[in-house]
């Protein structure tokens, strides 16, 4: 049985001391960094950028999983791979040529993945599931943490999960958003992967033993 993997979201630890979020992380169970990238256009609010994601990824010893929350991430493709991401995570509904950018993250030497919001339905992705090596699926509307969990996410994660099955995709199934202990063990059954998890972590009195909680979870049968 394949372990979940856990992706605490840095949008939820106290900046003035991101360092320490990121040893935590080191030191923790989690399986990548999770980082929120928002332009203020896209999303209606604004977050970490380059230069931050630069210096997180000298300290970080888990590969970056870098959301990218922004009109047009294609622009900055070579930005995000000089900041040594391993997951390079666009929106679709960003995305005017989703299969060429998906394209240029691979050349570059990331690994790409397909963000979908709430609205927007699994299905979009039939075309483009075996060009990806990760969905991302949004389970709140994107811009803030912290937010309650839209519960129709656990039927997209299951079509998801058929249309990985139908087209032999190697596509791995991240949701992000609400995702805590209450959450998550239904997200496992529907055959989620990778679970993004901020408040949860970061504001749990023992942030490392949060992430080893939700890491625990395997799918009840
Ligand atoms: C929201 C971000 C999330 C956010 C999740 O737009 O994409 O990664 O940090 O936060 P929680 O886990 O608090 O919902
Ligand atoms: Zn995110």
């Amino acid at each position: 049985m394949t372990k979940t993997q856990v992706a605490p979201s840095l949008l939820a630890a106290d900046f003035t001391r991101l360092g320490e979020a990121v040893d935590m992380v080191n030191r923790s169970e989690a399986s990548y960094i999770h980082i929120d990238v928002m332009d203020g256009v896209f999303v209606p609010n604004i977050t970490i950028g380059f230069p931050i994601i630069k210096s997180i990824s000298t300290i970080a010893s888990k590969p970056l999983d870098v959301h990218m929350m922004v009109v047009d991430p294609g622009r900055f493709v070579g930005m995000v791979r000089d900041c040594g991401a391993e997951f390079m995570n666009v929106h679709a509904e960003a995305c005017t040529h989703l299969s060429s950018v998906v394209e240029s993250i691979r050349r570059a030497g990331m690994r790409p993945a397909v963000t979908l919001n709430p609205a927007t339905p699994v299905g979009m992705l039939q075309d483009i599931i075996t060009q990806v090596d990760m969905v991302l699926l949004m389970s709140v509307n994107p811009g803030f943490g912290g937010q309650s969990f839209i519960s129709t996410t656990l039927e997209k994660v299951v079509r998801l999960r058929e249309l990985i099955r139908e087209t032999g995709s190697g596509a791995l199934i991240e949701v992000d958003g609400g995702v805590n202990l209450q959450t998550a063990p239904a997200l496992v059954d529907a055959g989620a992967d990778i679970l993004v998890a901020g408040s949860y972590v970061f504001n749990a009195a023992d942030p490392a033993r949060a992430v080893a909680e939700l890491a625990k979870l395997t799918p009840r049968v």
